[in-house]
């Protein structure tokens, strides 16, 4: 399904200016009020903002009313709200604003964004709400909304996914910014909802590829941080005769690559050399110890140089130098023989 950002945008503002909820800060083109709404949004249900945004604005009804009253007058407005380092910066941003700004908050998404305080989330809603710049103003209704339009799996959970949807809702963003972030946020706290959602009632159901799949309760994805496994390994680097003794990885992680023979760091000395069956003379300062990180899996070596004077085996592999280029080993084992070489 190819979806067209015109009717899409068209069938949701549709929606939004027949359905939408009354909230106070829906009355008010002030920048300001508007401001205060989406802090005390971030973190909390529009039915317990609703009071405190009343209250508040009752007693600083402008950016000069609350400049020019002290913080601990004004934290009380916000007492029972929690995450108090936004009223904390709120009141601070609100005081470059009304110093530097004439009282007026800038129409302009650079130097708000530079006021305390403001991120990207805010810096989208206020200056798309307040002053129709077409800025996305990502939260986690639009996640979830744009993940199941698009049946799009990328994890909410990851550092780049505000810039992914951010492009998504720019590339649908028409001419009435602000009521468009509205509305998706409106759609994803009353229709497209985490567990029940509406979607017979939905006004973009005819655009939405999950629901079309049927996997709207699969969708957004929001991976585990899974813990990574550690493992230590003490890594021989074993001279014979101006050769290296190297041998293949067994299949599983790196299958088949070459690399100096490692042991669990638990392995003494003596074991390493009846597994390999040679007697060792080790230099006991380690060359160098690597942080090596895989995917799911971290390494953490020990690199050691070790020399044998044991007759060669034909079971074993002996590389010489003119040798190394012609076989491939790990990038934990080419840095690790790089160092080697730089050492001699
Ligand atoms: N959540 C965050 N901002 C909002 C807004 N402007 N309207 C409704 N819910 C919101």
């Amino acid at each position: 399904m190819k979806r067209n950002s015109q009717t899409l945008s068209q069938d949701l503002l549709q929606w939004f200016y027949e359905n939408k909820r009354q909230m106070p800060w829906r009355e008010t083109n002030d920048p300001y009020k508007i401001w205060l709404s989406e802090v005390m949004l971030q973190q909390t249900q529009v039915a317990t903002v609703i009071n405190y945004y009343n209250r508040f604005i009752e007693r600083f009804p402008t950016i000069e009313s609350l400049a020019k009253t002290p913080i601990d007058e004004v934290r009380k407005y916000w007492e029972g709200l929690g995450y108090y380092s936004r009223i904390k910066n709120f009141y601070e941003a609100v005081q470059t604003v009304h110093k530097d700004f004439n009282g007026q908050v800038p129409n302009d998404p650079k130097q708000f964004l530079n006021l305390k305080g403001v991120g990207p989330y805010t810096q989208g809603a206020v200056m798309s709400i307040a002053f129709n710049h077409p800025l996305p103003a990502v939260d986690g209704n639009v996640y979830r909304v744009y993940s199941r339009l698009d049946n799009d799996a990328f994890d909410i959970a990851s550092a780049k996914a505000r810039l992914h949807f951010e492009e998504k809702v720019l590339e649908d963003m028409p001419e009435a910014a602000g009521d468009f972030n509205e509305a998706l946020m409106e759609l994803g706290a009353v229709i497209c909802t985490p567990k029940k959602p509406l979607c017979m009632l939905c006004p973009v159901q005819q655009h939405c590829e999950s629901f079309e799949v049927g996997n709207v309760l699969e969708r957004p994805v929001k991976l585990k941080k899974i813990k990574k496994r550690v493992e230590h390994y003490d890594v021989y680097l074993i001279e014979n005769d101006g050769e290296l003794l190297i041998e293949r990885r067994p299949d599983g992680l790196l299958a088949s690559m070459f690399q100096f023979p490692m042991f669990d760091t638990e392995t003494h000395i003596s074991n390493v050399e009846s597994q390999l069956d040679m007697s060792l003379t080790l230099f006991n300062e380690p060359l160098m110890t690597l942080k090596h990180q895989f995917t799911h899996l971290t390494w953490h070596l020990t690199v050691y140089i070790a020399h044998t004077n044991d007759k060669k085996k034909a079971s074993q592999h002996w590389m010489s130098r003119e040798e190394k280029s012609q076989l491939t080993f790990p990038t934990s084992m080419n840095k690790i023989y790089e160092r080697y070489l730089s050492s001699l």
